[in-house]
C-alpha cells in the first residue's frame, strides 16, 4: 500500500485454513502400496461392478485390517505431528473410519464433509493424470453473499482451492472443511484411502465447558 500518508501497513491474515499436504518417500510408498494392492485384490469388487456403479466406496474399518498397518502408522505419526503444531495438549487420538474409494471414468464426488471428527485426511494409491485434483471450499459461508467479479482468482478472493495431488500423496485437513472431486477425466481409475481422525474418550476428557 504506497501512500504517502502512511508510516507503516500490514495485511493480517487470520483463522487459517489448514491443509497438510504430505509426500511419502518412494520407499514409504512403495510398502504401503504393495500391501494394499493385496487387500483390495480381497475387497474390490469385479471391475465391470465398478465402471457400472458411479463409483465405489469400501466398508470403513480398511484401518484394523493387517494391510493397512504401515499407513495406520504414518497416519498416526502426521497425527501427531498436526496436533503439537497446533499446540493440542491432548494426543489420544483414533483413526474411527477408513475406507478405500475407487472412481472409474467420468465418475465423481460431490462437495462434502466429514462430521463428528476433527481431522480427515486421504492417502492417494492412484491418481492418473485428469483425476489428480481435490477441490476444497471455503468453510467461511458467509463470504459468498457478495462475489464482486475480479480480474484474477487468488487465495485472498477464491471460494475454492484446487489442490493438485499424486500416487503416495496424503493429504490431513479439518474434518469440517467442505470437499470435492471433479470427474475423473482420465481412462485410468483414481483411488483413495480416506480416513477420519478424532480424540479418543471425547465426552470424558474434552466436552466439558470451557467457561
Ligand atoms: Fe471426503
Amino acid at each position: 500500500m504506497a501512500h504517502r500518508w502512511i508510516e507503516n501497513s500490514d495485511v493480517l491474515s487470520i483463522f487459517p485454513t489448514l491443509i497438510w499436504k504430505i509426500e511419502l518417500t518412494s520407499e514409504a510408498q512403495k510398502a504401503v502400496n504393495t500391501n494394499i494392492l493385496k487387500a483390495l485384490e480381497d475387497i474390490r469388487p469385479s471391475g465391470a461392478d465398478i465402471i457400472s456403479a458411479k463409483g465405489w466406496q469400501s466398508n470403513q474399518d480398511l484401518h484394523k485390517l493387517d494391510e493397512f498397518r504401515d499407513l495406520v502408522s504414518y497416519i498416526d505419526d502426521i497425527v501427531i505431528t498436526i496436533l503439537r503444531f497446533l499446540k493440542i495438549g491432548y494426543e489420544a487420538f483414533e483413526i474411527t473410519g477408513c475406507w478405500c474409494t475407487i472412481n472409474p471414468t467420468g465418475t465423481s464426488h460431490r462437495a462434502h464433509s466429514h462430521p463428528n471428527n476433527f481431522l480427515s485426511g486421504v492417502y492417494y494409491f492412484q491418481t492418473p493424470v485428469g483425476a489428480d485434483t481435490i477441490n476444497f471450499h471455503d468453510p467461511r459461508i458467509q463470504t459468498g453473499i457478495i462475489r464482486p467479479p475480479v480480474t484474477e482468482l487468488t487465495a485472498e478472493n477464491t471460494d475454492q482451492v484446487v489442490v493438485k495431488v499424486r500416487a503416495g500423496t496424503l493429504l490431513v485437513f479439518p474434518a469440517y472443511l467442505q470437499h470435492s472431486v471433479d470427474p475423473n477425466n482420465s481412462e485410468g481409475e483414481r483411488i483413495g484411502i480416506s480416513f477420519n481422525i478424532m480424540f479418543s474418550s471425547f465426552t470424558e476428557n474434552l466436552s466439558k465447558p470451557l467457561w
